[in-house]
């Protein structure tokens, strides 16, 4: 699994989950989740202390977000398709089934931003943003 060694590494930045019309290819949803890696537990192997209970919380915090946004997001009612983009730093080796993407950004979203979370090795911030209807309507 490329993602837990590029993690291990400290070399996934970025995590992108795109949700597309399968119709259109229109952009409908982006979940960008970034990744700030601590470097210096990576390099020298500092170790930081937090108890994977604590831990377990916040990413259950983030879920429980992620499930109530459902009361925001515009509904998807068609048929859609997902893309993960990985942003990584530029020394890695991709795996040849891969291509280079395009950031499938949405123009003028509205963007909400989620709570984070720390391992104290890797800081996850997690933000979605969607297609703006009201823009539209313009
Ligand atoms: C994704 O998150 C990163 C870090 O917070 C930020 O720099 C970047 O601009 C975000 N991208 C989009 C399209 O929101």
């Amino acid at each position: 699994m490329y993602y837990k060694e590029w993690l291990e590494a400290g070399k996934l930045q970025r995590i992108v989950l795109v949700i597309m019309s399968k119709a259109t290819n229109e952009v409908l949803e982006r979940w960008n989740f970034s990744i700030e890696t601590d470097g210096e537990v990576v390099e020298k192997g500092v170790s930081r202390e937090k108890s994977d209970k604590e831990i377990m919380r916040e990413i259950q915090a983030i879920m429980r977000q992620i499930a109530s946004s459902i009361t925001y997001l515009p509904c998807l009612d068609e048929p859609c398709i997902f893309d993960v983009l990985a942003y990584t730093d530029t020394d890695v080796a991709v795996p040849f089934t891969w291509t280079e993407s395009d950031p499938k950004l949405i123009a003028n979203p509205q963007m909400v931003k989620l709570h984070s979370f720390d391992t104290k090795i890797h800081k996850v911030d997690t933000m979605v943003s969607y297609k703006n209807d009201e823009w539209d309507d313009q």
